[in-house]
Formats: C-alpha cells, sequence, structure tokens
C-alpha cells in the first residue's frame, strides 16, 4: 500500500490543484458521456485475452499454448516473444488472421508490484529516447520508469512487427496490454508509427492503464495516434496515478466499467463525470485495488486466471 507520507501528499495536493483556473482539457470533459451497447462491448474480448496471455511465459506464447488465455484466440499465429519478466517485461507479437492485424502485447504487473513506481513523491518524468523517437518534440515527457521498461524491448518488437507485417502483407496494427503492460503499449503506439510505412494503421487496446506522460504526451498522443482507448475498472485506482498535480495526464479515450457493469465512454482527457473514474475513485481511500485485474467483460489479467 502506498505510505501514509504520500497519502497526505496527495490530499494536499488535491485540495490545492482544486483551486487552480480549469484549462481547456477539463472543461472539455463536461461534455457528455455515452453508455456501449452490448455489440459495441464484444469486440473488446479478444483484445482483454491478447492483454492477459501477456503474462505467460514466452516459450508458451511463442508456441501458443499457454492454456485457456492462448485458446480464446484460436487462429492466432505467433511470429516472436521476447522478456524475462524481471528487467524487461514480457511482449509478444503475431498475427490474428480473423481481425487482420498485427498484435502487439506487453506484459502487467499485480498491483502490489506496480503501486510503488506510481506512488514515489520522487516520480521522475524524462524525455524520449531521440534514437526511438526521430523527430519528437523536447516537451514530451513520460514516467522514466515506463519509458525505460519500453526502451528495453523496443527494437526486438518492432523488428518482430515489421516480419509480421510483411509475412502475412499486413497493414495492421493493434497494442494490446494491462498495467504496466498497458503503459509500454502506449508508448509503443507513439514509437512504432516513427518506424513503419505511412500506410499501416494502427489501434491500441490498453486495460488498467495508470498515467504515462506529460499534458504534451496525452495531447500529442491525441493528436497524432488513431484510435486510442484505455478500459478501467470500477474503483480500481491505478488509473487515477500518477496524481494529476505531479504532471500527469490521460489521453482521451477512456472506457469506464461502472458499479452496474455499464461500459461507459467518457469523452476527453480525465474526464470528470459521475460515471468515470476520477469521480469513482477521487482519492485513494475510497480505491479498490481487487478491481486492477478486472474482470474486463468476465476475462481477469493474469496468465492462468
Ligand atoms: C508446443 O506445442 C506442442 C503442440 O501444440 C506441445 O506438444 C509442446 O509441448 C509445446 N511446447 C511448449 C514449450 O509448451
Ligand atoms: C509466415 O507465415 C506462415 C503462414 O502463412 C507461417 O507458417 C510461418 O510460420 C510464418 N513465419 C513467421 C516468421 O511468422
Ligand atoms: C503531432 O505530430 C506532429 C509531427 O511530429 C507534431 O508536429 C505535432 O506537434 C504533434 N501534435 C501534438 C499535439 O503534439
Ligand atoms: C466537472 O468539472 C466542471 C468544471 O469545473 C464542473 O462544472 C462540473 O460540475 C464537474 N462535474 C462533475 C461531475 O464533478
Amino acid at each position: 500500500m502506498p505510505s501514509g507520507r504520500y497519502l497526505l501528499f496527495q490530499a494536499l495536493c488535491a485540495l490545492f490543484v482544486g483551486t487552480q483556473a480549469l484549462p481547456a482539457h477539463v472543461l472539455e470533459s463536461r461534455q457528455s458521456v455515452s453508455v456501449l451497447s452490448p455489440d459495441q462491448v464484444a469486440p473488446f474480448l479478444p483484445y482483454a485475452f491478447y492483454s492477459s496471455s501477456a503474462s505467460c511465459e514466452p516459450a508458451l506464447t511463442l508456441n501458443w499454448t499457454c492454456g485457456k488465455k492462448c485458446d480464446a484466440n484460436p487462429t492466432f499465429q505467433p511470429v516472436a516473444s521476447g522478456g524475462d519478466g524481471a528487467v524487461v517485461q514480457y511482449w509478444y507479437v503475431g498475427y490474428d488472421p480473423v481481425l487482420k492485424t498485427v498484435i502487439v502485447s506487453h506484459q502487467g504487473t499485480e498491483a502490489e508490484k506496480i503501486l510503488p513506481v506510481l506512488t514515489d513523491i520522487d516520480i521522475i518524468q524524462q524525455r524520449l529516447d531521440t534514437t526511438l523517437f526521430p523527430g519528437i518534440s523536447s516537451s514530451i515527457l513520460a514516467h522514466a520508469g515506463f519509458a525505460g521498461a519500453q526502451a528495453r524491448a523496443a527494437n526486438d518488437v518492432l523488428a518482430a512487427v515489421r516480419v509480421a507485417l510483411t509475412n502475412f502483407s499486413a497493414t495492421s496494427v493493434t497494442l494490446t496490454g494491462h498495467s504496466l503492460g498497458a503503459a509500454i503499449s502506449l508508448i509503443d503506439s507513439v514509437f512504432l508509427p516513427l518506424h513503419l510505412p505511412k500506410s499501416t494503421t494502427f489501434k491500441t487496446v490498453l486495460y488498467g492503464l495508470p498515467r504515462v506522460g506529460n499534458q504534451a504526451f496525452a495531447d500529442y498522443v491525441d493528436a497524432n495516434v488513431t484510435s486510442v482507448t484505455h478500459v478501467h475498472n470500477k474503483k480500481d485506482f491505478v488509473p487515477t496515478l500518477p496524481g494529476r498535480f505531479l504532471g500527469f495526464h490521460h489521453p482521451s479515450g477512456e472506457i469506464h466499467i461502472t458499479t452496474d457493469d455499464s461500459w461507459v465512454s467518457c469523452p476527453g482527457q480525465d474526464s470528470n463525470a459521475t460515471e468515470c473514474t476520477i469521480s469513482y475513485v477521487p482519492n485513494l481511500f475510497v480505491g479498490d485495488i481487487n478491481d486492477h485485474p478486472g474482470p474486463y467483460d468476465g476475462v481477469l489479467m493474469g496468465c492462468n486466471k
């Protein structure tokens, strides 16, 4: 659990932020929410399983014999897997012939393991590496831990995506992930388009996403990364961390699963609408870490969950 010192710090900062003039992107969040129909929720299911499979060992995802999480996407064609689950989060790349897209997925963490990197008062934001992100503005900053985790797998993932696109004559790439894996995949969604043919289309579907970068990062994602959706479950407080008072902001594209299991599309960045995450979890005390693994339309994150 986060330290008492951190909680006090967050409470004081929340009071302070509450008195500030509201910037435009907060005002935008006054737009209304919409509830997804069952037909709009159903297409997310394969991506929940793909996010979950990334917690399985690379030998299993490379063989696509990781049990029920792999079996749920039975036509998947694996291309490459990697990571050691310690320094480099597990990842895999392959092709889904039904969805006609290359899939990239990164391993998440259990909530207890991600909290320390999200609740450290000394959280550092850093520039994205200019070799991996040629031409990216120096104003764009990301959580140093997430940026480092993405960088350690970046070149291997890019090479595998190139092989998959060529081998399967594909033009679509879909990035998935849960928790830390969602954060890595969000940075991948900025990284991969800088290196792949302009004709490539991208889609990013994330679960239990913590805040990854600063306002410029969130604005870059909104302006330049197509089709980003991040699904937050009920009172999971990981998506509220690190706090906005530390300079972290979500891109648009939140879907919040409410306590009655409705999937609500939340407008703008960090929507304060009553049905959305910030209103559900105004502070860590009312959050529930048990909501972090899901279920997301019935899928609990983790290889054997
Ligand atoms: C790979 O799959 C084959 C058959 O699907 C199975 O016999 C073998 O044990 C699997 N290898 C690993 C490492 O799981
Ligand atoms: C390329 O695709 C074929 C099927 O079309 C598959 O059998 C083969 O394993 C693939 N190679 C790689 C590297 O994914
Ligand atoms: C989108 O990308 C272009 C090209 O790199 C850049 O000039 C622009 O500033 C980006 N938009 C945002 C909001 O960062
Ligand atoms: C969201 O913020 C706006 C701007 O301060 C405010 O007018 C609105 O009442 C807030 N909505 C909720 C549900 O808190």
